[in-house]
């Protein structure tokens, strides 16, 4: 019986015309396992959260842009988040783009969906501070993160204008896709999501809520 694609879906950049983190989403989704299908969810349109337009936390009908994402990430068996570092943590709109999909608590589309960080600075640390911060905002919506993650300092050393990736780094985004897919596969197989809905006291949904469960 021939298994359906795993499906994964990637999101993040920045707006500006040159970004370089948008080259590096751009340049994963190209260089993802061909059996894969990789999608990427534009946020640009999203409004600024308001709970009032948030059913999961007893609010009316999300906005249509915040729809959209929103069905986008509940297809998909796994996420790629290329986010920048905004002065030493995440960036407002892509905290704000996670936070429609965030909820209701233990049910919302983000529950048990491996997730690889990527991150591209013109600075030395690559975005490393603002991925522990993603680590601890994704697992307080038990999103489990993958321990292999993507920094990338002096970025413009690294991705061109036109968006090419240098060799080596080339290398390790078609290496981090792979795992991506492997692990967003086995999420899916092993009903990942379902599990992690389960109260936390529940061993085995605590046993994958470990964020390093995924990957050793
Ligand atoms: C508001 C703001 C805050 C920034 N803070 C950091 C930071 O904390 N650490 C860092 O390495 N770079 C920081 N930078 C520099 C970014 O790494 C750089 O602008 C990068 O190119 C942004 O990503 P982009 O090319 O995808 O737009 C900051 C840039 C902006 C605009």
């Amino acid at each position: 019986m021939t298994r359906p694609p795993v499906r994964i879906a990637a999101f993040g950049g920045t707006f500006r015309a040159d970004s370089l983190n948008r080259h590096l989403l751009d340049a994963a989704v190209r260089l993802a396992p061909a059996s894969a299908d990789v999608e990427i969810l534009e946020i640009r349109d999203l409004p600024l959260y308001n709970q009032d337009l948030d059913p999961g936390m007893g609010g009316g009908s999300h906005p249509s842009a915040v729809a959209v994402f929103r069905a986008g990430i509940e297809r998909c068996d796994g996420m790629l988040l290329v986010s920048p570092e905004y002065n030493w943590g995440v960036p407002g709109y892509l905290k704000n783009a996670v936070d429609w999909v965030s909820h209701p608590p233990r049910d919302s589309v983000m529950v048990g969906r491996p997730a690889l960080l990527m991150g591209a600075s013109t600075g030395p640390a690559g975005t490393g501070r603002a991925q522990l911060a993603w680590r601890q905002i994704l697992l307080s919506i038990r999103t489990p993160v993958l321990v292999d993650a993507l920094q990338v300092p002096l970025a413009h050393t690294r991705i061109s204008r036109e968006g090419e990736l240098d060799s080596q780094l080339e290398e390790q985004v078609v290496a981090l896709m792979r795992t991506l897919v492997g692990e967003a596969e086995v999420a899916r197989d092993v009903g990942l999501p379902a599990r992690l809905r389960q109260p936390s006291t529940n061993p085995v949904a605590g046993m994958y809520f470990a964020p390093t469960t995924l990957s050793e």
